[in-house]
């Protein structure tokens, strides 16, 4: 018998190796730590990075600029299916049923190997998930843009030539391209959500790649993943938390209540950081910026007390979602599309991790400990009672 590790929820388990990126001495992502790429890069540049390696040279990252343009154009079989749903559909549901049907429109898929332990396959595997990857970075933002619009009676639009990703999505959703101040705190959002390490939703794509299925099948289980409060539903939840709060002086009693009520503030605290989230230092401060431009500076006020009472009474300390579920709001954008957008951005370490999984597969089947009743002999159907 080999030596087992009982672990609920896998915590402190290291359960594979990943070239991608690093939580340990704070967030790198292959090597760059995470505050250089959020003040030096673009969201292109780490997509880019993540999946291929290395951060583009100028001419790469034109050319795979020029491919994500491309790849905005969605199916009409998918805006036919946003126009026959019925109204409210949640936006995460449609995201993930999105993915699913756009796996029966893309070439590539169409060429996927249906051998493919065959070591032949491998190579074509490889290029076949490059091009899939950046199919779906690209469709996953214009998907969530154009059902949007459908959902409210508007027409979905075309790709504005020439603009960039972060820039591209909040175009294609209102129409309006906003200002560079605007673009760049929604980009860095992009890059702090791109990648982390073995994260519920990127293991869930590992689990699933590691049986050798296909990439669209393992986005599609991140997804439901992700959609969770506990992993990226949480950044939903901070807006309304925080106009239930309405003014400071009610922080604390509010906080009180809850923690009584054993209720979780959700955008706080963390399975793998016990002492902050560089991710949500940040953030916070393009959150508190575009606060102060948009005249909203009451719910950052409101947020500071939070954290501040969270932290001296619970050890507990702010993660990602909860600057951006602010930062978003001070844009404009409508709550329904917070976790949707996370996804958009992780679906490039989703990609990267599916990649890495199937270069050095091992099927992912850890054992469980049985706690149900000890054998016994089962009854003829008459005499159970
Ligand atoms: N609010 C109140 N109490 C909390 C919270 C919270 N957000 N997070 C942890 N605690 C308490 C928990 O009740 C427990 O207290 P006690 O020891 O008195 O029972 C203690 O802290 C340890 O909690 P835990 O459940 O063992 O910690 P975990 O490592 O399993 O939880 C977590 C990690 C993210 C699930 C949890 O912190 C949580 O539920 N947070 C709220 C949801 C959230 O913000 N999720 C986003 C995660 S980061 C973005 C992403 O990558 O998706």
């Amino acid at each position: 018998m080999s030596t087992e590790i009982y672990a609920p929820g896998l915590e402190g388990v290291v359960a594979g190796e990943t070239a991608i990126s690093t939580v340990e001495g704070g967030l790198c992502y292959r090597g760059y730590p995470i505050t250089e790429l959020a003040e030096k890069t673009t969201y292109e540049e780490v997509a880019y990075m993540l999946l291929h390696g290395e951060l583009p040279r100028p001419a790469e990252l034109e050319a795979f600029r020029q491919r994500l343009e491309r790849h905005r154009q969605l199916p009409d079989a998918l805006l036919r299916f946003f126009r026959a749903l019925p109204p409210d559909t949640p936006m995460m549901d449609v995201l993930r049923t999105s993915v699913s049907l756009l796996t029966h429109f893309d070439p590539d898929y169409h060429r996927w190997p249906k051998e493919p332990t065959a070591p032949a396959a491998l190579a074509l595997v490889q290029d076949l998930l490059s091009k899939i990857s950046e199919r779906l970075l690209a469709q996953m933002a214009a998907a969530i843009a154009a059902y949007f619009r459908i959902s409210r009676g508007l027409e979905p639009l075309a790709p504005k030539s020439g603009l960039s990703h972060a820039a591209q999505f909040l175009y294609q959703l209102t129409g309006e391209v906003p200002d560079d101040p605007a673009v760049r705190a929604f980009d860095v959002s992009l890059i702090l959500y791109a990648e982390h390490e073995f994260n519920a939703s990127t293991f869930t794509a590992r689990v699933i790649t590691s049986t050798l299925s296909d990439p669209y099948s393992a986005i599609v289980g991140a997804l439901g993943a992700l959609k969770g409060p506990l992993h990226g539903g949480a950044n939903e939840h901070v807006m309304p938390f925080l106009r239930r709060i309405a003014t400071p002086e009610r922080v604390e009693e509010h906080l009180q209540a809850m923690l009584a009520r054993k209720e979780r503030v959700m955008g706080f605290g963390h399975r793998v950081y016990k002492t902050g989230d560089l991710r949500a230092t940040i953030l916070s401060t393009w959150a508190a910026r575009l606060a102060q431009s948009r005249g909203e500076t009451q719910w950052e006020v409101i947020a500071q007390r939070v954290e501040e009472y969270l932290r001296t009474t619970k050890n507990l300390h702010p993660n990602l979602d909860w600057p951006a579920g602010r930062l978003y709001y001070y844009l404009g954008l409508p709550i329904s599309l917070y976790t949707p957008i996370f996804a958009a951005s992780r679906v490039a370490g989703w990609c990267a991790h599916i990649r890495e999984q199937w270069q050095a597969n091992r099927l992912i089947r850890p054992r469980a400990r049985y706690i149900g009743p000890p054998l016994r002999l089962v009854p003829p159907l008459q005499e159970r009672v």
